[in-house]
């Protein structure tokens, strides 16, 4: 059976999910999207998910008529679709069609579209071993808060990053560490603290970051939000991405420097097994 997609109101062959040429979301990334979490029947922070969405389309201004209830029902009847008990569902809205002009026309009709996908397990030996991980100047807009689909910096320096020989990237602004190319960056000190920038317009306040940073309280962790540098992160006992889709990944090696023990470290572990928990 061919993957059901999700476009403008139809429940569609995926193959046959088109959009028009002058979409402003193809034309000029006008868009945002969300990525969430699906497992035992249940979206994984879905209402703060839709929340960040809501915010991410009046950031824009991108006017609509969508109700959360819409949105949650339209993921949920997805999943259902693809008879899919687990996965993620991405979801898009742009500000739909319009003539190529360089302002922002009003009163576009939105283009939804939405679609779902199993996703990767990360095994035990990949959690262990980690990854490795390449600081790169944060050459994206300053409006990083805003779950917008203009992602080319992040693509670029994700697979710059790649065939420099390592999986993936941190971003550095201004001697701060703010965020993975798709995922928010932690670190833990000596003093087994965990740390993350704040949240500001410099990063994605991430939901699999909010949820760790509430276990990780709930555990009697120590958490700061505040900015750290690349000299405090090599030094840390543990460094960590999370993502809705990664969940938690630790980095082992940054810049060919060994984090730690070189393998996932303690407080990883603890969030990572809360953190499955609290999924169930
Ligand atoms: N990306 N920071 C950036 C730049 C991201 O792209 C993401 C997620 C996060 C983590 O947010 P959350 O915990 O809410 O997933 C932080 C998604 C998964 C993606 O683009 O595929």
């Amino acid at each position: 059976m061919s993957r059901i997609s999700f476009l403008n109101g139809q429940f569609l062959p995926h193959e046959n999910c088109m959009v028009h040429i002058e979409d402003r979301g193809f034309q000029f990334a006008d868009g945002i999207y969300e990525v969430t979490l699906f497992k035992n029947g249940r979206l994984i922070d879905g209402d703060p998910h839709i929340e960040r969405l809501f915010r991410s389309l009046r950031e824009m201004k991108i006017e609509h008529n969508f109700t959360k209830e819409f949105i949650t029902q339209l993921q949920l009847d997805l999943f259902a679709k693809n008879n899919m008990s687990e996965g993620t569902c991405y979801i898009q809205i742009t500000r739909g069609m319009a003539n190529r002009v360089p302002w922002v026309p009003k009163n576009l009709t939105p283009t939804i579209s939405a679609t779902v996908s199993l996703g990767k397990k990360m095994t035990e030996e990949e959690f262990e071993k980690g990854v490795s991980i390449m600081t790169h100047e944060d050459i994206r807009w300053k409006r990083c808060d805003i779950k917008s689909v203009a992602l080319f910096a992040s693509s670029f320096i994700n697979q710059k990053a790649k065939d420099s020989g390592f999986d993936d990237a941190i971003f550095v602004r201004d001697g701060v560490v703010t965020e993975g190319t798709f995922a928010n960056a932690f670190i833990v000190d000596a003093n087994d603290t965990l740390i993350t920038k704040a949240a500001d317009n410099l990063i994605l306040c991430g939901i699999t970051r909010n949820r760790m940073i509430a276990i990780a309280k709930e555990k009697g962790i120590k958490v700061e939000e505040r900015n750290f540098s690349v000299a405090e992160m090599l030094n840390a006992k543990e460094v960590f991405l999370t993502s809705s889709s990664l969940i938690l990944r630790p980095a082992t090696k940054i810049d060919g420097n060994q984090i730690g023990n070189g393998k996932a470290g303690k407080i990883s572990r603890i969030l990572l097994e809360e953190y499955k928990k609290f999924i169930g």
